[in-house]
């Protein structure tokens, strides 16, 4: 039996930007993960999948072509060249909630490919880059155009700081100098990534320049929010995630949840706030000194916030395999 497991994420700085080729940062959410178990056998010879959580069953070679369970298995399969797969019971399971921007698809897949690899000994399969290309390539069915983030940061488990580019991305894992006390808190509201990030191409291409230059400015503050990660200025990077909020409204992707949220956050006495991952509904995170977290997390559940939770960044390497 293989155990694999792969963390949530959350985009810090640049969602969107990074779409048009600026730099952005994510960080794991170590705290709540997916994980996939595979075993040897099945009940009917074939591979199995199975979502206890979501009481799903159902054999690969019934699964449609844009089943997301089935299309992780299938990528590694042709990754790998591999004709017929051995009898195989999958099952994946996952803590991470659903179109919240937390990065819960990206972590399923990777759980599935690295638990597979491991199990089958694909050697060239299990390293965090290979997971990160193969989980892209699924995260292409359902995102339309990602822009690499999400599978890096699963993969990866550390802080990264992440630009889209030919002939390779740039991805650099980097430390922070202090933990970083992230406030998340949940909108309640769903929304879906393809359509917003469909939503933004239509206003660029609309307006190319005033779009151009919000990403511009938005990476321009990637930029600068690195350097505060690394010399552990929280005030700075606080002021710095206000700013790239506000740049993402003009975007139009922010809403009225998420203005109600972060405007509740800096006015309890966080250093910041901004929405995180596509926007209009979903996440957003704050950060505050110690002294204000618990007011701030108070404050964010009167103010409706469904869920609020408190994570540490931290810039340790984390080995994927479990
Ligand atoms: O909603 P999420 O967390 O999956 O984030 C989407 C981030 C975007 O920058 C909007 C899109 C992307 O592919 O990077």
């Amino acid at each position: 039996m293989t155990i694999a497991t792969a963390p949530g994420k959350i985009i810090l700085f640049g969602e969107h930007a990074v779409v048009y080729g600026r730099p952005a940062i994510a960080a794991p959410l170590s705290q709540v993960r997916a994980r996939a178990v595979v075993s040897d056998g099945s009940r009917d010879g074939s591979v199995r999948l199975i979502v206890p959580d979501l009481g799903q069953a159902f054999a690969l070679h019934e699964a449609e072509e844009e089943n997301a369970l089935a299309a992780a298995v299938r990528q590694l399969q042709r990754a790998a060249d591999i004709d017929q797969l051995p009898a195989l019971t999958i099952t994946v399971s996952s803590q991470i909630p659903i179109a919240s921007g937390l990065g819960s698809g990206a972590a399923i897949t990777a759980a599935i490919i690295r638990a597979l690899a491991q199990h089958l000994g694909l050697v060239d399969f299990v390293g965090n880059t290979a997971v990160s290309d193969l989980t892209y390539e699924v995260e292409k069915i359902y995102h339309g155009t990602p822009s690499g983030i999400d599978n890096t940061v699963v993969a990866y488990e550390q802080p990264v700081y992440f630009q889209r580019g030919q002939p390779r991305n740039r991805i650099e894992p980097f430390a922070v100098a202090r933990p970083l006390r992230l406030i998340v808190a949940d909108t309640g509201v769903s929304s879906s990534t393809r359509q917003v990030v469909g939503d933004v191409r239509h206003q660029w291409q609309a307006n190319r320049q005033v779009f151009e230059d919000l990403f511009d400015q938005c990476g321009s503050i990637t930029e600068r929010a690195r350097q505060a990660l690394q010399a552990g200025d929280m005030v700075r990077l606080g002021q710095l995630m206000t700013k790239n909020h506000a740049l993402l409204r003009t975007m139009t992707v922010s809403s009225t949840e998420l203005e109600r949220l972060v405007e509740t956050a800096v006015a309890a006495g966080a250093w910041g706030a901004k929405l995180s991952g596509a926007g209009r509904g979903g996440n957003m995170i704050a950060i505050a000194p110690e002294w204000h977290e618990e007011t701030v997390r108070q404050a964010l559940l009167a103010a409706g916030a469904r869920h609020v939770f408190t994570t540490t960044v931290s810039g340790e390497p984390v080995i994927g395999i479990r």
